[in-house]
């Protein structure tokens, strides 16, 4: 509903938050945390999907047309909220994409993310290959094995040892990486490219969507607690956004109305487990912090009082799995479209998605129980006896 807010309100706290952080990196240089992780779908991939044998990947034009790396395999025409979030949290450079990684800039963070992945393993199989939730932990994993080596080798050089244990290694890992913030951004695949394509998927005959929403967050939640023992301390969950609004869910009919309302729904369903999950974690798990972030929210209201003209088609002509199609001309005043292509937000969205994601200023109801520029700030002792 924060679309409601009168449109110069908005610009107005937009470029508040963006001028305050432009100060505040600039002045200490240091990133507000020192490593940002990130695993979803393709609302964040930024590449992993490039090398794989599948359709959901878009290294190709239109693809990138306002990023300067150009066609990289983002699902977008510029940043993706993720990059935009990297930048106000004072990154230098946007987090790289594990499959692509040969460097030691591991220790930033690097962006597991897959197009059509999943929390279910089969989410998205019709489309090719994908790095599903269970997938991208496991890469997270050869991460942190990494990761303890080269932080051994630094404590091995200042102290002048041969080598360290293996459990010296484990321990400077597990301690530095619970001062990374993770973003963990699942569960639209589960649906769009699971539940409600039932011509190659038998989930909605085994579940009402009450129960599949309930099977999801069962597993999610195993997902994210693994995640938590891997080290990470300061957690983003973002729920399903309106995905019965993507202009491929309302061409293919609404029934009357603007939406797909049964979508909706069970997005919704999704989302409200999710907020107990967090509340759950936040109290079972202590000295760690988990928060939501509102997609649903951020997508609810008036798009034209944030600037925009466009919002029930995308930006570009799109093939039979929703992406642009190869080589062709996309519209060109992109700020003016919510979709770019099918299923994906343009650039513009984009940023003020991570805007309200960072900063909760705004709409305080955009993220619970609070926002990420109060998360970066948090600082967990990290228990010597944990190895
Ligand atoms: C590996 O690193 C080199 C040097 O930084 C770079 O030129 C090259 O593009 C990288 N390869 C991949 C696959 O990222
Ligand atoms: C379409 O809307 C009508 C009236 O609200 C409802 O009875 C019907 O079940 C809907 N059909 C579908 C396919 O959702
Ligand atoms: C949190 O703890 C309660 C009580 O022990 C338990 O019932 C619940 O399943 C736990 N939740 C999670 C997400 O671990
Ligand atoms: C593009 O959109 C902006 C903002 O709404 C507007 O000022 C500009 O005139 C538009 N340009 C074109 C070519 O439509």
């Amino acid at each position: 509903m924060a679309f409601q807010v009168k449109p110069l309100a908005v610009v107005i706290a937009l470029s508040w938050v963006l001028s305050m952080q432009q100060h505040s990196s600039s002045v200490n240089g240091k990133p507000q945390v020192p490593c940002f992780f990130i695993f979803g779908d393709s609302l964040a991939d930024s590449g992993n999907n490039n090398l794989l044998d599948s359709l959901a990947k878009v290294n190709y034009t239109p693809y990138g047309i306002d990023f300067p790396g150009g066609a990289t395999g983002r699902f977008t025409n510029g940043r993706t909220t993720i990059d935009v979030l990297s930048q106000l949290l004072g990154f230098d450079n946007y987090i790289p994409p594990f499959s692509l990684l040969n460097s030691s800039d591991i220790l930033k963070g690097l962006n597991y993310a897959s197009g059509a992945a999943g929390i279910r393993k089969e989410s998205g199989r019709q489309l090719g290959a994908r790095i599903s939730m269970d997938r991208q932990l496991k890469n997270h994993k050869i991460t942190i094995s990494r990761i303890a080596d080269i932080l051994g080798k630094k404590r091995a050089k200042k102290h002048v040892h041969k080598s360290l244990h293996s459990g010296v290694k484990k321990w400077l890992a597990k301690k530095y990486l619970s001062k990374c913030l993770y973003s963990v951004g699942m569960g639209s695949n589960d649906y769009i490219n699971n539940y409600f394509l039932p011509q190659y998927h038998d989930t909605s005959k085994k579940f009402t969507t009450e129960q599949y929403a309930e099977a999801l967050i069962k597993q999610y939640s195993q997902q994210i607690k693994k995640l938590h023992k891997y080290g990470a301390r300061k957690v983003v969950l973002v729920g399903v956004g309106l995905i019965g609004c993507t202009p491929t869910a309302i061409s293919a009919g609404t029934n009357g109305s603007a939406c797909v309302d049964r979508m909706n729904l069970a997005a919704l369903q999704f989302n409200q487990r999710l907020v107990s999950l967090v509340d759950q974690l936040n109290s079972n798990l202590t000295n760690a912090m988990f928060i939501y972030i509102n997609s649903f929210e951020m997508g609810s209201g008036d798009p034209a009082a944030a600037g925009f003209k466009v919002s029930n088609v995308g930006c570009c002509e799109v093939n039979e799995v929703g992406q642009c199609k190869f080589d062709q001309n996309p519209c060109k005043n992109r700020s003016e479209y919510v979709f770019w292509d099918g299923f994906h937000p343009t650039e513009a969205l984009n940023q003020i998605n991570a805007i309200r994601s960072y900063s909760s200023a705004i709409n305080p109801a955009d993220t619970y129980p609070m926002d990420i520029s109060h998360l970066a700030k948090l600082k967990f002792n990290h228990r010597v006896a944990a190895y």
